[in-house]
């Protein structure tokens, strides 16, 4: 196997490696050191690789973060296992979906730069996205590595942001994507918190950010809001953006902890864009983002 860089400051390509077979311990170290050192993976030419392989591999580095159910269906949910979130823009028969359904308004959230889950209570490990259909042009999805972004931050932006505390919550992200019937969101996603500088699996500084993340805690609603849009924006200018250019059976694995992603316009209504994931928690038990909120919660 070979890991070789897709990018300046972060992003590999593994090759040599086949997901179709049973994770041996050689494949799940050199994926995690390549995870630790790049924070993105590229697998490509994995087209034999089904559903079931995908989640087997996911599960070999930490235990999944399910599905959440938040009090509304989407259609789309049940063309494949329940344990894999649909990001496609495709229907339940795998046609393409209208234009205004409730799923196509939710997955517009996914074009503002975000990590996913942040609004778990777990930390949240890995994404892994597998491309079944690539669209013939445009659709690229876009990361930025957020240890780099902390380290070009000025001595005093870092002594300003080291200990803050952040509040993130899904409902902030749709609200931004202009979603603004967000009620069943809110029941079934209360708030979390996590600071806003956290240590990566590198040991290197990470800012944790992104759509998600709502206000400051402690901090005046408008300052904390202009802070973390001025963070945003350091840690997004286009010179620090590996753009994954999709090919059918590419899986990129990402590190949520240490990078921020994007999904971009394509011809939706004219090209299917079939890609599923598998998110990973560091720890705890397999449950969804928002079960043990629930519980705290009530
Ligand atoms: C995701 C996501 C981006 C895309 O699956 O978490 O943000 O390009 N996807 O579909
Ligand atoms: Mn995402």
């Amino acid at each position: 196997m070979e890991v070789r860089p897709l990018h300046e400051v972060f992003a590999a390509e593994l090759i040599g490696a086949d997901l179709a077979q049973d994770p041996d311990a050689a494949l799940v170290q050199t994926v995690e050191e390549a995870m630790t050192r790049y924070a993105v993976v590229v697998v490509r030419d994995q087209t034999h690789v089904g559903d079931d392989e995908h989640i087997r591999f996911s599960r070999a580095f930490g235990p999944l973060e399910l599905p959440p159910s938040l009090g509304f269906k989407t259609s789309g949910n049940r063309r494949f296992r329940w344990e894999l979130y649909d990001a496609s823009n495709l229907d339940v028969d795998g046609n393409i979906e209208a234009a205004d359904t409730l799923k196509r308004r939710y997955s517009k959230g996914n074009e503002q730069f975000h990590t996913d889950s942040s609004f778990n209570d777990l930390p949240t490990k890995w994404s892994l996205l597998f491309c079944h259909i690539a669209t013939p042009e445009r659709g690229e999805t876009e990361f930025v590595d957020t240890r780099a972004a902390y380290d070009r931050l000025s001595d005093a932006m870092k002594s300003r942001v080291d200990g803050l505390i952040v509040e993130h919550n899904v409902w902030r992200s749709r609200e931004r994507a202009g979603f603004t019937d967000t009620d069943p969101l809110k029941k079934a996603l209360p708030a979390v918190r996590h600071p806003l500088v956290r240590e990566s699996a590198s040991g290197r500084k990470a800012l944790y950010i992104g759509s998600h993340a709502d206000h400051i805690v402690d901090m005046p609603l408008d300052e904390g809001r202009a802070l973390l849009d001025e963070l945003t924006a350091i840690a997004t200018e286009a010179k620090f953006v590996y753009a994954h250019k999709w090919r059918n059976g590419d899986l990129v694995i990402w590190d949520n902890r240490c990078t921020l992603h994007r999904a971009t316009e394509f011809d939706y209504l004219s090209h299917k864009r079939d890609l599923r994931r598998t998110t990973i928690n560091e720890y705890g038990e397999e449950r969804a983002a928002n079960e043990g909120l629930r519980a705290t919660a009530a």
